[in-house]
C-alpha cells in the first residue's frame, strides 16, 4: 500500500489531517475521467452510475443503506441543506454545539441566528442540553486539539431529552470505524479531501430514514429532486431520501478521484487502519520531550505543544517532515501508508528543530 503513494519516497507525510497523500490509483482516476469525456463527450449515465457507486461506498463505510446518504460537494453542503429545512419557531430554537467545532460548521449554524435559532457552545452537554434544544452538532474528533468525543455517551443523552445529533466525521472518517447503527446519530456527514484519500469537491451527508420527510430543505437544487429528469421548474417536490440533501449537478471529476481513495480504504479495512494509527500515535506520544495537547481519547491526529507553531513547521517542511499547525501546536496524523519510520522521522526532526 505504500508503495501506491508515491510522495513517500521523497517526503515523511504527516498531514492527513489536512490533505490525504496523492495515489497512483487516484492519478489514475482523474486520468480516466478525461479520457472518458475526451473519447464519450458527454456519458452521463455512465456519471450518474458513479454518483450511485459513491452512495454505496459512503454508505457502506458507514453502515447504512444507500437510499440514506446524500452525495454532495462538500461537508458544508450538507449541513447547510439540513440547517435549512429546520424550523426554530417552536419550542426547540438551541443549538448546542462542542467548543471545538471546525469553522464551517460553527458558521453555517450561527447563520441561522437570523432565523431565530441561539446557539450556545460547550464541552459541559449534561448542563446545556435540555428541553429547548432543537439539535447537538458535534466533531467525532478536534482538527485542533485531537482530541476524541465521546459521541455515543452525549448523543444518548440528547436523544432522552428529545434533541436531534448531528456528527461532523471528516476527521475521523477512514482512520475510525463509523457504525451509525452504535453511534446512534441522526446525521453525519464527512467527504473525501482528508483520510478518505480522494481529493476535494465530493463528501456525503447521511440522514436517518424516520426523519428525512420531516425535513423540507430550502437550501436545494435539482439533484435533490424527487424526479431530477423531470425538469419541472413550477414545483418542488424533493426526494423521499436522503437526495434531498444533495443541491446541483454531482462533480464528476472528485467523484472519479473519490471513488478510487474510498477503494483504497475499504481495502486497507478501517478497522486495521485504526489499530494501526493507535500503535503510530503512541509511539509518537511516547517518544516527545514535548507536551502533548491531544487527549488518550484521540483519533489519527496528534497535537504537540511548541513555541512558535508556523515557524516549525516550516522547518520542520525544510526537513522533509511535512505536518501542519494550529493554535500553539504541530499536527501530525497518520494514515495506514505511515509506519515507524516516519515517527522517526518526525521525532529527530522535532528535536532539532
Ligand atoms: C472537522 C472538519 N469539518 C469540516 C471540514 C471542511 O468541510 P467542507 O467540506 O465543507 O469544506 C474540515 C476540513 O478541513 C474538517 O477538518
Amino acid at each position: 500500500m505504500r508503495n501506491r503513494f508515491p510522495i513517500l519516497s521523497r517526503l515523511t507525510y504527516l498531514n492527513s489531517c489536512s490533505h490525504g497523500a496523492l495515489s497512483i490509483d487516484v492519478r489514475e482516476a482523474y486520468e480516466q475521467y478525461l479520457r472518458d469525456w475526451e473519447e464519450l463527450g458527454s456519458p452521463w449515465e455512465l456519471w450518474d452510475e458513479k454518483t450511485e457507486e459513491a452512495r454505496a461506498a459512503f454508505a457502506e463505510l458507514v453502515g447504512a443503506a444507500a437510499t440514506d446518504v446524500a452525495v454532495t460537494t462538500s461537508l458544508s453542503a450538507g449541513v447547510s441543506g439540513l440547517a435549512s429545512g429546520l424550523r426554530f419557531d417552536g419550542p426547540r430554537t438551541k443549538i448546542v454545539l462542542s467548543d471545538v467545532e471546525f469553522p464551517t460548521v460553527g458558521q453555517i449554524w450561527h447563520a441561522q441566528e437570523a432565523r431565530g435559532a441561539r446557539i450556545v457552545h460547550t464541552s459541559d452537554f449534561e448542563s446545556e442540553i435540555d428541553e429547548e434544544t432543537l439539535l447537538v452538532s458535534l466533531t467525532h474528533v478536534s482538527y485542533r486539539t485531537g482530541e476524541r468525543l465521546p459521541v455515543e455517551e452525549i448523543a444518548r443523552l440528547a436523544h432522552e431529552r428529545g434533541a436531534l445529533v448531528f456528527l461532523d466525521a471528516y476527521q475521523s472518517a477512514g482512520t475510525i470505524p463509523l457504525d451509525i447503527g452504535a453511534l446512534d446519530v441522526d446525521f453525519l456527514a464527512a467527504g473525501t479531501v482528508k483520510y478518505l484519500l480522494g481529493s476535494a469537491g465530493l463528501a456525503f451527508f447521511y440522514a436517518r430514514r424516520s426523519l428525512v420527510e420531516s425535513i423540507r430543505p430550502t437550501t436545494t437544487g435539482w439533484f435533490a429532486d424527487q424526479d431530477v429528469f423531470a425538469m419541472d421548474d413550477r414545483d418542488y417536490s424533493p426526494a423521499p431520501t436522503a437526495a434531498r440533501f444533495q443541491s446541483g449537478t454531482p462533480p464528476v471529476p472528485s467523484l472519479y478521484a473519490g471513488l478510487a481513495g474510498l477503494r483504497l480504504v475499504l481495502e486497507a479495512g478501517v478497522e486495521r487502519t485504526s489499530a494501526r494509527i493507535a500503535e503510530l500515535t503512541q509511539v509518537l506520544v511516547d517518544g516527545t520531550s514535548r507536551r502533548v495537547v491531544t487527549p488518550e481519547q484521540r483519533g489519527a491526529l496528534v497535537c504537540v505543544e511548541v513555541d512558535d507553531p508556523a515557524s516549525v513547521v516550516e522547518r520542520l517542511q525544510k526537513q522533509g517532515v511535512v505536518t501542519s499547525w494550529r493554535d500553539r501546536s504541530v499536527r501530525f496524523s497518520f494514515h495506514f501508508y505511515n509506519d515507524e519510520s516516519d515517527v522517526e522521522a518526525a521525532l529527530a526532526a522535532l528535536e532539532t528543530v
